[in-house]
């Protein structure tokens, strides 16, 4: 069993598969983005073997990330691995929805448990405007493909940016209504080389929660309004799905925190906003046994912070979300 400082216990794994994207958010990365070369990246079996070695010391819950998680090659092998190794409980994905169409029935197959899809807004124009090079229609039918191959429930992630979409978060929320989906708006954060948009257009998680009260009325709490994860969800009146708001930011859920980072070229991250990492891939392309590994690990968990100071404006300089997992 994996132990912070703070008593924690640390379980749940999110695995960048890499920092590659088929698309170009604007609140995530510019549009000439440059990534890591390939070799860079932790290969098939270099990332089986820690995860088997993450599953032996009592991580349970895994979520692949990137980037974009879909574009890796041999995705659908890697998770049927990853799933089948032992201790392994839940294998979850993060992704756009662009390549769900062709990949969700697979995946599924392979042993995906569900799928978090990232839709902001209901409009194909402010869609393409916020994704630069996405089109709406292609996540639209991901999700319809996700819900089909039994990925269920289908959780929607959706950023909201001030001048894209935060009027459109009314009409994401009214899609709980009729589906039976998981709804989540998530706080913009600041990251490496912060834009004026991630600093000046972020809109926080009580204007979240106003604006879906005056539009489509009372969020009934759910959990007994404590944090379900990272995220306080709801209920509007009737409604087959919920609504999730999580507000990273304005109310960070480190205290509850369970999570520690895998980035795509083999670093231990233990907080999302700090810069703090440890190095697994070296040593192990220097020859590390197992167990140098494994104390890596545990010392590294040993010393995960606790606290953002986004409010003392550190925000962290090594990486975008992208290289590191959402
Ligand atoms: N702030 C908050 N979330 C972000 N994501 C990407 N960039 C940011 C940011 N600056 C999220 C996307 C997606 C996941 C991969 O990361 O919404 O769900
Ligand atoms: Fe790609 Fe996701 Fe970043 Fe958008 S938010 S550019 S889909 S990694």
């Amino acid at each position: 069993m994996t132990i912070d400082r703070f008593g924690r216990r640390i379980h749940y794994l999110r695995i960048s598969l890499t920092d590659h994207c088929n698309l170009r958010c604007v609140y995530c990365m510019p549009e000439d983005m440059t990534f890591r070369p390939n070799p860079e990246l932790m290969q098939d079996d270099e990332l089986l073997l820690l995860v088997r070695l993450f599953a032996r010391l009592g991580f349970d819950k895994y979520r692949l990330t990137g980037g974009e998680p879909t574009v890796r090659p041999r995705l659908v092998e890697l998770v049927r691995a990853i799933k089948q190794a032992p201790g392994v409980r839940t294998l979850t994905m993060t992704t756009n929805g662009v390549l769900l169409p062709r990949l969700a029935q697979p995946l599924a197959e392979a042993g995906l448990d569900r799928v978090n899809i990232s839709l902001d807004t209901l409009d194909s124009r402010k869609f393409q405007r916020l994704t630069r090079w996405g089109k709406l229609e292609d996540v639209w039918q991901g999700i319809q493909a996700a819900e089909a191959a039994g990925l269920a429930p289908v959780k929607i992630n959706a950023v909201i940016v001030r001048g894209y979409n935060e009027a459109d978060l009314v009409d994401l929320a009214r899609l709980t209504l009729e589906h039976d989906w998981q709804v989540r708006f998530i706080e913009m954060m600041p990251f490496a080389g912060a834009t004026d948009l991630q600093l000046q257009q972020a809109v926080s998680a009580a204007e979240i929660h106003q604006r879906i009260e005056a539009g489509l009325g009372p969020l009934q709490p759910l959990n007994n309004g404590k944090l379900d994860g990272e995220a306080r969800v709801f209920r509007l009146t009737g409604a087959l799905g919920e609504i999730g708001i999580i507000a990273s930011v304005t109310m960070p859920f480190c205290a509850a925190c369970t999570r520690a980072r895998l980035t795509a070229d083999g670093r231990l991250r233990l907080c999302l906003l700090r810069e703090g990492e440890v190095d697994l891939l070296t040593p192990l392309r220097a020859g590390a046994s197992l167990d140098d590994l494994r104390q890596l690990i545990l010392d590294g968990v040993w010393m995960k912070p606790w606290g953002h100071g986004l409010q003392d404006g550190l925000i962290p300089l090594n990486r975008v979300m992208s290289q590191i997992g959402g």
